[in-house]
C-alpha cells in the first residue's frame, strides 16, 4: 500500500486531509512520520535548524521537532495552510518549532536566507515542474556547502514506476492536474546537477516511497 493508498480504495484526486478534533488531519501523517523521522536523526544529527517546504497540515513539523530537540523546526507553506499549521504548533508548546514562514517556492526572494538543512514531504508530485525547479534552486541558494536537503515522496526511476500503487497514483494525480505527477529521480538529478546539490543517497521508505538526499556541493565545484 501506499501512503496515498487507503487499503485498496481508489487514490483521492487530492492530498486526503480531514478535520480531527478541529485540527488539519492527513492519516499519510500518522503512518509515515515515525519511518521518516528516523531517518531525519541520522540525516541532521549535526543540523542546528531545518526548514520545512509544504509543511501541509503540520503533523510532520510537531513530531519532528518533538524527535529532534537540538534543532529548530521552520515550517513554511502557502498561506492558505498556515491557520491550521498554526493550530497544531499552539497545541505543542515546543520551543524548537517555528510558526510557518509564507513561503511559496515560485516567489523571490524566499522568506529566509539561510537554513542548515531542508526537508519536504510529498510535495514535488503536487507543484508543477517549473515549481519544482524553483524549489530546488531556492533551497540550493539556502544550504551552506555539505548540507543536506531531503525529500520524501513517491519517485519513479528510469521512467518506470517502482510499484503498481505509484503509476495509479500518477494517473490520478495527472488526470487531476496535468502538470502534477510523480517525479522520476532521473529528472531530479538533472535539476539537481544544475544548482550544485548530488545525490547522497536514496533511502527505502514503506508503501513505496523513498527519501532522496541531497548535498549541497564543496564550494569549489561551483
Ligand atoms: C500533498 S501536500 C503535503 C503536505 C505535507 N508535507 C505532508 O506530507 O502531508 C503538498 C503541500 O505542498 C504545498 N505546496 C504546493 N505548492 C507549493 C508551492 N508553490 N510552494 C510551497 N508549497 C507548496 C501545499 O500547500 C501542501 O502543503
Amino acid at each position: 500500500m501506499a501512503d496515498h493508498d487507503f487499503d485498496g480504495a481508489p487514490a483521492p484526486l487530492t492530498w486526503e486531509q480531514i478535520r480531527v478534533a478541529d485540527r488539519p488531519f492527513a492519516p499519510a501523517c500518522e503512518r509515515n512520520k515515525g519511518p521518516i523521522l528516523e531517518v531525519l536523526r541520522r540525516l541532521f544529527a549535526d543540523a542546528t535548524d531545518v526548514l520545512e517546504i509544504g509543511s501541509g497540515t503540520g503533523q510532520h513539523a510537531v513530531w519532528f521537532a518533538a524527535g529532534l530537540p537540538h534543532l529548530t523546526w521552520r515550517t513554511s507553506d502557502l498561506v492558505s495552510n498556515h491557520a491550521g499549521i498554526n493550530v497544531w504548533i499552539d497545541e505543542a508548546g515546543l520551543a524548537n518549532l517555528e510558526r510557518p514562514l509564507a513561503l511559496d517556492v515560485a516567489g523571490r526572494p524566499w522568506p529566509i536566507a539561510s537554513a542548515g538543512g531542508v526537508f519536504s514531504a510529498n510535495t514535488a508530485h503536487y507543484m508543477h515542474w517549473s515549481k519544482v525547479e524553483a524549489m530546488f534552486g531556492g533551497v540550493a541558494d539556502l544550504l551552506p556547502p555539505g548540507a543536506r536537503f531531503a525529500l520524501y515522496g513517491p519517485f519513479a526511476r528510469d521512467g518506470r514506476h517502482t510499484s503498481a500503487s505509484n503509476a495509479a497514483f500518477d494517473r490520478t494525480l495527472r488526470a487531476h492536474d496535468p502538470g502534477f505527477g510523480v517525479r522520476d529521480r532521473r529528472d531530479l538529478e538533472r535539476l539537481a546537477t544544475g544548482v550544485a546539490m548530488q545525490l547522497e543517497e536514496d533511502v527505502a521508505m514503506p508503501s513505496n516511497n523513498r527519501i532522496l538526499v541531497w548535498r549541497k556541493a564543496p564550494d569549489r565545484l561551483r
